[in-house]
């Protein structure tokens, strides 16, 4: 795995094993309160990934815990058309779902680069990548932002990719993984860094913010309605967990039922994660860079979650097709099928869009 632009760090202990390993240690079983593990730790038959426990998982309509499920593959492969030969370079590696599909494509002859800005998971999934038989000629792992794409590809020798995809936000193994702090659910450090060796968490942003500033912040990056208020009751507090912050959001605004406080807690938490992660700057610099990063006639395909993510992919999308850097782009934005998004309701919300590189 290589890293980019930054100092090489030390691998972070982390929870759970890799949901494809064949070779862990023989384990006590271990013992848990009711029917079923409610804990991440506890869920040692998702993390042995046994295949009977995985199947009755994911037809729950659930995520085996320390895994992601891929979201609208058939639809990405559709429009990257992925060929023997090609340059790819997935810029959200995450489990590698998607580069696994892709990598499929391009061999032989192709190559992946898999971007990352998560030294957590990036080596496991590195790792189960390796297993497959994917070695360092057709894929590379890189510890990077996506905003530094162009130097990848630059410490690559490549001039560009051929396909480009990424697939916005963060991993169910981040959000379901209690000591990274992404959860509005399970208890943890209120953290949300994607790179925990980078930045500040949560709770100190929180900490730092003006009540001004975060109301802008709300508004901005979650179309939050009470953004004002809530502004108010949490700018410059000091919380420790995630769980005190979803019960300080609750009481501040007492009059909701409890489904609009759900998910009012859960817009406060992605618009933190966006400030936490600085994630309009990196998508914005990654979608200036893209069509220098791309061959003439190179694909792109964007995932986004959320309505702050998908504007500046159509905005940019856009003028880049009227400058004429892109030959084509989507009109509309595609959407998980009703049979996926009740398969695996993560993928509810994604929006896919996508551009052709003008071939000059
Ligand atoms: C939704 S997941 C991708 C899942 C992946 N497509 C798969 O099939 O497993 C998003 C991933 O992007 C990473 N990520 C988010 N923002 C990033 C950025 N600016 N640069 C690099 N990686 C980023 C997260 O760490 C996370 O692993």
């Amino acid at each position: 795995m290589e890293e980019q632009n930054e100092p090489a760090q030390s691998e972070p202990e982390t929870h759970g094993q890799d949901a494809h390993a064949t070779t862990a240690p023989h384990q006590r079983r271990k013992r848990y309160g009711g029917k079923n593990p409610r804990r991440f730790e506890d869920k040692y038959k998702e993390h042995g990934a046994d295949a009977e426990t995985l199947a009755k998982v994911l037809a729950a309509g659930k995520t085996p815990a320390g895994t992601h499920r891929p979201i609208m593959v058939a639809e990405i492969l559709a429009v990257l058309a992925p060929k023997p030969g090609d340059v790819a370079a997935d810029c959200t590696l995450g489990y590698g779902g998607h580069a696994r599909e892709l990598l499929a494509k391009i061999v032989p002859g192709g190559k992946l680069l898999g971007l990352d800005a998560d030294p957590v998971e990036l080596p496991k999934t590195e790792a189960r990548l390796r297993a497959l038989g994917f070695d360092e000629t057709v894929f590379t792992a890189h510890r990077s932002n996506f905003a530094g794409l162009p130097q990848v590809l630059a410490a690559q020798n490549l001039a560009g990719a051929d396909l480009i995809l990424a697939d916005l936000g963060v991993s169910s193994m981040q959000i379901d993984d209690p000591a990274r702090g992404f959860s509005v659910k399970l208890d943890g450090p209120l953290d949300m860094r994607m790179n925990p060796q980078r930045g500040q968490p949560a709770a100190a942003v929180l900490q730092k913010i003006k009540t001004e500033a975060l109301a802008e912040l709300l508004a901005a990056a979650a179309d939050e309605p009470h953004a004002a208020e809530l502004a108010t009751a949490l700018a410059g507090k000091s919380f420790t967990t995630t769980l005190q912050l979803a019960h300080a959001i609750r009481a501040a605004l007492p009059r909701l039922g409890r489904e609009d406080a759900e998910l009012t807690a859960r817009r406060v938490f992605q618009a933190l994660r966006i400030a936490v992660n600085d994630e309009f700057s990196a998508l914005e610099t990654f979608l200036r860079n893209l069509p220098q990063c791309l061959n003439p006639g190179g694909r792109v395909a964007i995932l986004t979650f959320h309505s702050g993510e998908d504007r500046r992919v159509k905005k940019s999308f856009e003028a880049n097709h009227v400058n004429g850097l892109y030959a084509d782009i989507a009109r509309e934005v595609r959407r998980p099928t009703p049979a996926e998004q009740n398969a695996n309701p993560r993928s509810s919300p994604a929006k896919l869009r996508w551009a052709v590189r003008a071939k000059e």
